[in-house]
């Protein structure tokens, strides 16, 4: 029985092609970028949960809280029997607050991109629900257009925490809830976190933490290259770049070349200025007016929505 393993190793070198030619082209264009998924490889990962941990880095707790205190509300809001759906689950951690209070769900349905991830993730939601349906789908959430048979008729209830979509590009980001509303149907429901507008120096630093780990989560892009596309990037000449565009509403993320140089990459060579920049991400801050605009435009409206005491972060009951 080889068969999965194999589907493994090809799948493997599948997603580092990929990769070669995802970066490959981002350093060809001009501004020069690289796909953000492609910071999370298992020490990304990591990083990203280390991130969450930092002092300045406030969304994943107050995020959190929201929940915890919301629960059962929202549970309400949900109804009996539904079906809960999250995008991009990783390793559900969030979720546990909502399964927590949303006793008599019919199923849960995580949708990642990382099939082990996911896996293991549901092997553990089970043992620690024992009632509870998985039902895990691997997919990229921004493509899928069907859930399995299994849901039924329950109601659909989709879970996008973290502010992921403020990861997305504004556009995108209404083109993603028009499609979260055609896949959660007309009688389904969809619970939003994101981070909203604060000071700028609030937001600056939460992704430039004093310990330096969010410095590192960027800097293990280039180390991912070195390692899986034979890259010779020198940790020490490139540094990790996080500012606050006010005027754009968002946090600008990049790694910035210390001095003149020249790196190769997958066999190519790349010559870099002092100063110059790779984009890497972009974290998109919404006012709670501006949430109602992006979910008018994706075809749904705020239910409910509920937020801290200093009004960090939102979440929002979209219908
Ligand atoms: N969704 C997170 C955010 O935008 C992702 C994130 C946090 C991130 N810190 C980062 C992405 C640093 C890149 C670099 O807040």
């Amino acid at each position: 029985m080889n068969v999965p393993l194999l589907a493994s190793a090809e799948g493997e070198r599948a997603d580092r092609d990929a990769f070669r030619r995802d970066v490959l082209a981002g350093l060809a264009a001009s501004p020069r970028a690289i796909p953000a998924k492609y910071l999370y490889d298992e020490r990304g990962s990591a990083l990203f949960d280390e991130i969450c941990d930092q002092p300045e880095y406030y969304p994943t707790r107050t995020e959190a809280a929201i929940l915890r205190q919301h629960a059962a509300e929202i549970a309400r809001l949900a109804g009996p029997g539904c079906a809960l759906v999250e995008y991009g689950s990783g390793s559900s951690v969030k979720t546990r607050l909502l399964l927590e209070a949303m006793t008599d769900l019919h199923a849960y349905v995580p949708i990642d991109i990382s099939r082990q991830h996911l896996e293991a993730t549901a092997r553990r939601l089970r043992e620690d629900y024992p009632g509870l349906r998985v039902d895990p789908v691997t997919a990229d959430y921004m493509a899928l257009h069907a859930l399995p048979d299994t849901i039924g008729k329950a109601r659909r209830i989709g879970f996008f925490p973290g502010s992921t979509i403020g990861n997305l590009m504004p556009e995108e980001a209404v083109l993603f809830l028009r499609r979260a509303r055609r896949l959660l149907r007309a009688d389904g429901a969809l619970v939003l976190g994101v981070d909203l507008k604060k000071t700028p120096q609030q937001l600056h630093d939460a992704y430039n933490d004093a310990a330096g780990v969010t410095a590192q989560f960027t800097l293990n892009l280039l180390r991912r290259m070195n390692r899986e596309l034979e890259a010779n990037f020198d940790l020490s000449a490139f540094a990790h770049d996080a500012s606050y565009n006010e005027v754009a509403g968002r946090i600008e993320i990049y790694f910035r070349s210390l001095r003149d140089q020249i790196v190769s990459v997958g066999g190519r060579r790349f010559q870099f200025a002092r100063g110059e920049r790779v984009h890497t991400e972009y974290s998109y801050k919404y006012a709670q007016a501006e949430i109602s605009e992006l979910a008018r435009r994706g075809g749904l409206s705020v239910a409910s929505s509920w937020t801290d005491p200093s009004r960090l972060f939102s979440v929002a009951f979209l219908t």
